[in-house]
Protein backbone atom coordinates (compact mmCIF):
# COMPACT_ATOMS: atom_id res chain seq x y z
CA UNK A 1 0.00 0.00 0.00
CA UNK A 2 1.66 3.44 -1.29
CA UNK A 3 0.59 6.08 1.20
CA UNK A 4 0.88 9.57 0.46
CA UNK A 5 0.74 13.02 3.04
CA UNK A 6 -0.13 16.55 2.11
CA UNK A 7 -0.07 19.65 4.89
CA UNK A 8 -1.66 22.99 4.77
CA UNK A 9 -4.86 25.06 6.12
CA UNK A 10 -8.13 24.26 4.15
CA UNK A 11 -10.00 26.92 5.75
CA UNK A 12 -13.03 27.34 3.87
CA UNK A 13 -12.82 24.59 1.95
CA UNK A 14 -13.14 25.18 -1.75
CA UNK A 15 -13.00 23.59 -5.27
CA UNK A 16 -9.12 23.96 -5.37
CA UNK A 17 -8.80 22.21 -2.38
CA UNK A 18 -10.44 19.42 -3.52
CA UNK A 19 -8.89 19.05 -7.49
CA UNK A 20 -5.51 18.79 -4.73
CA UNK A 21 -6.39 16.05 -2.39
CA UNK A 22 -7.91 14.51 -5.46
CA UNK A 23 -4.58 14.22 -7.03
CA UNK A 24 -3.01 13.52 -4.44
CA UNK A 25 -4.82 10.39 -3.33
CA UNK A 26 -4.28 9.42 -7.02
CA UNK A 27 0.01 9.09 -6.48
CA UNK A 28 -1.02 6.18 -3.62
CA UNK A 29 -3.41 4.52 -2.20
CA UNK A 30 -3.80 6.17 1.66
CA UNK A 31 -4.00 10.00 1.92
CA UNK A 32 -3.23 11.83 5.23
CA UNK A 33 -3.80 15.53 5.27
CA UNK A 34 -1.33 17.10 8.09
CA UNK A 35 -4.00 20.12 8.98
CA UNK A 36 -2.40 23.00 10.63
CA UNK A 37 -3.57 24.15 13.87
CA UNK A 38 -5.18 27.23 14.51
CA UNK A 39 -2.01 28.06 17.01
CA UNK A 40 0.60 27.52 13.93
CA UNK A 41 -1.59 29.11 11.62
CA UNK A 42 -1.89 32.10 13.73
CA UNK A 43 1.70 32.27 14.99
CA UNK A 44 3.38 30.85 11.71
CA UNK A 45 2.12 31.55 9.03
CA UNK A 46 -0.21 34.39 10.56
CA UNK A 47 -3.37 33.58 9.57
CA UNK A 48 -6.33 33.27 11.33
CA UNK A 49 -9.06 30.61 10.44
CA UNK A 50 -12.65 31.23 9.74
CA UNK A 51 -13.50 27.50 10.78
CA UNK A 52 -12.01 25.96 13.71
CA UNK A 53 -9.02 22.97 13.64
CA UNK A 54 -12.29 20.78 14.53
CA UNK A 55 -14.24 21.91 12.23
CA UNK A 56 -11.87 21.84 9.38
CA UNK A 57 -10.78 18.39 10.17
CA UNK A 58 -14.43 16.91 10.18
CA UNK A 59 -14.99 18.63 6.84
CA UNK A 60 -11.19 16.86 5.39
CA UNK A 61 -12.72 13.71 7.11
CA UNK A 62 -16.03 13.61 4.95
CA UNK A 63 -13.84 13.75 1.96
CA UNK A 64 -13.96 10.99 0.52
CA UNK A 65 -9.78 10.97 -1.12
CA UNK A 66 -8.75 11.68 2.33
CA UNK A 67 -8.15 8.68 4.92
CA UNK A 68 -6.38 10.25 7.85
CA UNK A 69 -6.33 13.89 9.42
CA UNK A 70 -3.25 15.00 11.86
CA UNK A 71 -2.22 18.01 12.98
CA UNK A 72 0.39 20.13 11.53
CA UNK A 73 2.39 21.95 14.61
CA UNK A 74 5.36 23.12 13.54
CA UNK A 75 7.62 23.36 10.41
CA UNK A 76 9.63 20.48 11.25
CA UNK A 77 7.57 17.56 11.99
CA UNK A 78 7.47 16.75 7.88
CA UNK A 79 10.71 14.95 9.04
CA UNK A 80 9.77 12.92 11.65
CA UNK A 81 6.12 12.42 9.99
CA UNK A 82 7.52 10.70 7.27
CA UNK A 83 9.27 7.86 9.03
CA UNK A 84 6.20 7.92 11.77
CA UNK A 85 3.78 7.27 9.04
CA UNK A 86 5.95 4.75 6.76
CA UNK A 87 5.03 7.68 4.05
CA UNK A 88 6.24 7.04 0.18
CA UNK A 89 4.98 10.13 -1.36
CA UNK A 90 4.43 13.83 -0.65
CA UNK A 91 2.60 16.07 -1.62
CA UNK A 92 1.73 19.70 -2.34
CA UNK A 93 0.49 22.66 -4.20
CA UNK A 94 3.34 24.05 -6.56
CA UNK A 95 2.82 27.46 -4.64
CA UNK A 96 5.65 25.63 -2.41
CA UNK A 97 7.54 24.60 -5.71
CA UNK A 98 10.73 23.88 -4.21
CA UNK A 99 10.35 23.79 -0.79
CA UNK A 100 10.56 20.68 0.96
CA UNK A 101 12.68 19.26 -1.67
CA UNK A 102 14.48 17.91 1.44
CA UNK A 103 11.80 14.97 1.95
CA UNK A 104 13.81 13.33 -0.68
CA UNK A 105 16.85 12.76 1.15
CA UNK A 106 14.28 11.15 3.87
CA UNK A 107 13.70 8.60 0.80
CA UNK A 108 10.04 10.36 0.21
CA UNK A 109 9.39 10.90 -3.33
CA UNK A 110 8.02 14.85 -3.49
CA UNK A 111 5.41 15.54 -6.20
CA UNK A 112 4.69 19.39 -6.28
CA UNK A 113 0.96 19.72 -8.01
CA UNK A 114 -0.34 22.46 -10.46
CA UNK A 115 -2.34 24.62 -7.98
CA UNK A 116 -6.27 25.11 -9.61
CA UNK A 117 -6.29 28.58 -10.96
CA UNK A 118 -8.31 31.61 -9.98
CA UNK A 119 -9.32 30.05 -6.59
CA UNK A 120 -8.20 30.47 -2.68
CA UNK A 121 -9.18 30.95 0.33
CA UNK A 122 -8.13 34.64 0.97
CA UNK A 123 -9.69 35.24 -2.59
CA UNK A 124 -13.23 34.42 -1.30
CA UNK A 125 -12.82 35.72 2.23
CA UNK A 126 -11.67 39.44 0.08
CA UNK A 127 -14.65 39.03 -2.28
CA UNK A 128 -17.25 38.63 0.41
CA UNK A 129 -15.70 41.20 2.18
CA UNK A 130 -16.22 43.45 -0.97
CA UNK A 131 -19.71 42.34 -1.29
CA UNK A 132 -18.76 40.22 -4.39
N1 LIG B 1 -4.41 24.62 -3.45
C1 LIG B 1 -4.53 24.34 -4.82
N2 LIG B 1 -5.24 25.19 -5.62
C2 LIG B 1 -5.84 26.29 -5.10
C3 LIG B 1 -5.73 26.59 -3.72
C4 LIG B 1 -5.00 25.73 -2.92
O1 LIG B 1 -4.01 23.34 -5.30
N3 LIG B 1 -6.48 27.09 -5.92
C5 LIG B 1 -3.63 23.72 -2.61
C6 LIG B 1 -2.40 24.40 -2.02
O2 LIG B 1 -1.35 24.46 -2.98
C7 LIG B 1 -2.10 23.48 -0.86
C8 LIG B 1 -3.50 23.05 -0.40
O3 LIG B 1 -4.38 23.31 -1.50
O4 LIG B 1 -1.38 22.33 -1.28
C9 LIG B 1 -3.97 23.80 0.83
O5 LIG B 1 -3.79 25.18 0.57
P1 LIG B 1 -4.26 26.36 1.52
O6 LIG B 1 -3.14 27.32 1.69
O7 LIG B 1 -4.94 25.84 2.72
O8 LIG B 1 -5.39 27.04 0.57
P2 LIG B 1 -5.48 28.45 -0.11
O9 LIG B 1 -6.82 28.56 -0.75
O10 LIG B 1 -4.27 28.69 -0.99
O11 LIG B 1 -5.47 29.40 1.18
P3 LIG B 1 -4.84 30.85 1.39
O12 LIG B 1 -5.48 31.77 0.40
O13 LIG B 1 -5.20 31.18 2.82
O14 LIG B 1 -3.34 30.69 1.19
Amino acid sequence: MKRVITYGTFDLLHYGHINLLRRAKEQGDYLIVALSTDEFNWEQKQKKCYFSYDQRAALLEAVRYVDLVIPEQSWDQKRTDVHEYHIDTFCIGDDWEGEFDFLREEGVEVVYLPRTPEVSTTQIKADLNGNL
